[in-house]
């Protein structure tokens, strides 16, 4: 058992000459490590016989636990001691500039999709998708644009792979045909989406977006698809009145087909939309051909309507005044700031959610 004194008084001489954690560290392995004044007392047990060792057990317990209470509590002391300094020490300065905030900006053909949905889906449109990469028969065969057709040349097409007919969809146009083979009409619906064709200068862009639009029922008309556009291109314009003209044209896949042309002025160097007696194209549409809803397994006889195909990039540069499309897919963060928009703004004429 004087061992056990010994032990006792030399750590409690130690103990209060300790400074800081480092001593405290030191002392603690002294007693406690591997070859610690404790740890060799436990070792010894061993050579004991079970009566000595009963007592002795008890004993060296109880100085174990009182001296791991002390080194114990010590340490918290200097924990403790260290937290106070340092709150004394360091101030926080509330007059510094706060870091700037680099905020992501919704591009203009973003928001204008998000737009051109929301008002179609007021009017019973629903948003459908194709992929980029298409068939030659999703992009021009099921639409009625034979082989030998020019528009096959007009469309300067990127082809991926020449002999698999696999190409870069020219326009939107070939979800028509994957809405109507995967499901039964009626069809009403829109595509917004990207669209390729061999073409580059300030207002074509080799890459762009196209929006296509599909209604097909029992009694469509033509008028139908007249007081359709009349209404997108008055609430995306946010015009009251709106003056347009539809202009015969062709395409492959309507009959008749027409382009649309709205009436604009220039006023102190401003576009205004919707009077004056400027014409400018917008889009592409016509009474969707019959040869296309046979190729669809539509019965023409019983179906009938309306398709439109139009530029969302155009779109987006005559509503937000910017004039050169190139400058869309730059990715020049300075220009996406500029005309980029708020992501917790809502457009004026958004109502897709609240009503
Ligand atoms: N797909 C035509 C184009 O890209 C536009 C269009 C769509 C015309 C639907 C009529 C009907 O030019």
């Amino acid at each position: 058992m004087s061992d056990l004194n010994n032990i006792l008084n030399s750590f409690e001489t130690k103990f209060s000459q300790i400074k800081n954690k480092e001593d405290l560290q030191n002392l603690k392995s002294e007693f406690f490590g591997k070859n610690g004044s404790i740890s060799l007392q436990f070792k010894k047990m061993g050579s004991l016989n079970p009566e000595e060792r009963k007592n002795f057990a008890k004993e060296l317990n109880k100085i174990k636990d009182h001296l791991t209470s002390y080194i114990e509590k010590k340490f918290k002391d200097f924990e403790n001691l260290e937290i106070n300094q340092k709150l004394k020490n360091e101030k926080i300065d509330i007059t510094l500039p706060i870091r700037s905030i680099q905020q992501g900006k919704i591009h203009p053909v973003s928001q204008v999709i998000d737009e051109i949905s929301s008002i179609f889906s007021e009017v019973g449109f629903s948003v459908a998708e194709g992929p980029d990469v298409e068939t030659e028969n999703n992009n021009f065969t099921a639409l009625n644009t034979p082989e030998d057709h020019p528009a096959r040349d007009m469309h300067d097409t990127f082809y991926l792979d020449k002999d698999k007919k696999i190409l870069l969809r020219t326009h939107t146009s070939p979800v028509q045909i994957r809405t109507m083979l995967n499901g039964k009409p009626p069809f009403k619906i829109i595509v917004p989406g990207r669209t390729y064709r061999c073409d580059s200068d300030q207002t074509h862009a080799p890459m762009f977006h196209q929006l296509e639009g599909l209604h097909i029922d029992k009694n469509i008309t033509m008028g139908h698809l007249k007081g359709c556009l009349n209404y997108f291109i008055r609430e995306f314009f946010e015009v009251k009145k709106i003056k347009m003209r539809f202009r015969p044209s062709h395409f492959p896949f309507t009959e008749p087909s027409a382009e649309v042309d709205i009436g604009y002025k220039i006023e102190n160097g401003k576009i205004i939309i919707g009077e004056g007696d400027k014409w400018l194209e917008i889009l592409g549409c016509g009474m969707v051909h019959p040869n296309v809803l046979k190729n669809t397994k539509v019965d023409p006889k019983k179906y009938q309507g309306f398709a439109f195909g139009m530029g969302i990039d155009r779109l987006a540069m005559l509503k937000y005044g910017i004039n050169d499309l190139r400058a869309f897919f730059e990715t020049d963060y300075r220009w996406l700031n500029h005309f980029g928009f708020d992501p917790l703004d809502v457009p004026t004429n958004y109502r897709g959610l609240s009503r």
